[in-house]
């Protein structure tokens, strides 16, 4: 499998997941835009066996390698990010919830979903398209919810895409993001105005914005529930003094980007 098939495999799945975001996507290409993606984030738990590390080594036998580190004091979170030497590639954004800072109860709801992940037989590319491997209970949900949004998308989506990123240095005919805003608006996509649509600034060298998570259907073992999926994000690199792009992130923007999937915010 090439890196090309890889993020195809898991832009189907995030596509399916939330019809919006292909729409999005067609909306800029009916336009007549190229969509070039910046990146893509991934969620997991610090277990090591399916931890930051474990799944940035899937990425790194592509040729990815790791570039920067951030820390999410509040919502408990760790991330790497890597980059491929191909320019083109999207970088891969990777957080971890640290469990050993949350409740015992929610230590052991997580370790029993790792347990159940059929980790001898799955390939590194099945893992982080495996979703859940693990029975679902809107009880487990909404009790992990009391304690992190971030462990209740987790338990509720498993292994997946959590967000794909549109460049915006890479679209043609907009001038800056509030001008991608105000097409999306346009077109009748909500955005995640937590902390204002764009997050980040031009001398913080990145702004982002990304719409709000549309809701799916998931299927409990009570019965099926509609609850928030994933979002799509859009990303403006701005150059660092030496001229050169900014490539990394922001750990703060990122802090309020999680909470396009929060439930509290719709
Ligand atoms: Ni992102």
């Amino acid at each position: 499998m090439s890196y090309q098939n890889l993020f195809k495999t898991l832009w189907d799945d995030y596509t399916r997941r939330n019809p919006h975001a292909k729409k999005v996507y067609d909306t800029f290409i009916a336009r007549g835009e190229t969509v070039a993606n910046d990146h893509i984030a991934l969620r997991t738990f610090n277990d090591p066996r399916v931890g930051v590390d474990k799944l940035g080594s899937i990425f790194e036998a592509y040729g990815y390698e790791e570039k920067g580190t951030y820390d999410f004091h509040a919502k408990k979170l760790f991330a790497k990010h890597y980059e491929h030497s191909d320019p083109a590639a999207p970088k891969v954004f990777i957080s971890e919830l640290l469990i050993g800072n949350f409740s015992h109860e929610l230590q052991t709801s997580v370790k029993n979903c790792i347990d159940q992940i059929p980790l001898d037989t799955l390939t590194p590319e099945e893992l982080i398209n495996s979703a859940t491997s693990w029975q679902l209970s809107h009880a487990t949900y909404k009790k992990l919810l009391t304690e992190s949004e971030y462990a209740a998308w987790l338990y509720a989506f498993g292994f997946c895409a959590n967000h794909f990123t549109v460049n915006v240095n890479a679209l043609h005919t907009f001038t800056d993001l509030a001008d991608v805003n105000s097409f999306l608006k346009k077109n009748g996509f909500k955005l995640n105005a937590a902390g204002g649509e764009i997050k980040g600034t031009r001398q913080e060298c990145l702004e982002q914005s990304s719409t709000l998570a549309e809701e799916t259907t998931v299927k409990f073992s009570e019965g099926d529930k509609q609850i928030p999926s994933c979002y799509y994000e859009f990303a403006k690199r701005y150059p660092l003094p030496n001229g050169e792009l900014y490539t990394g992130f922001i750990a703060a923007s990122a802090d309020k980007i999680f909470e396009s999937t929060d439930v509290s915010n719709r």
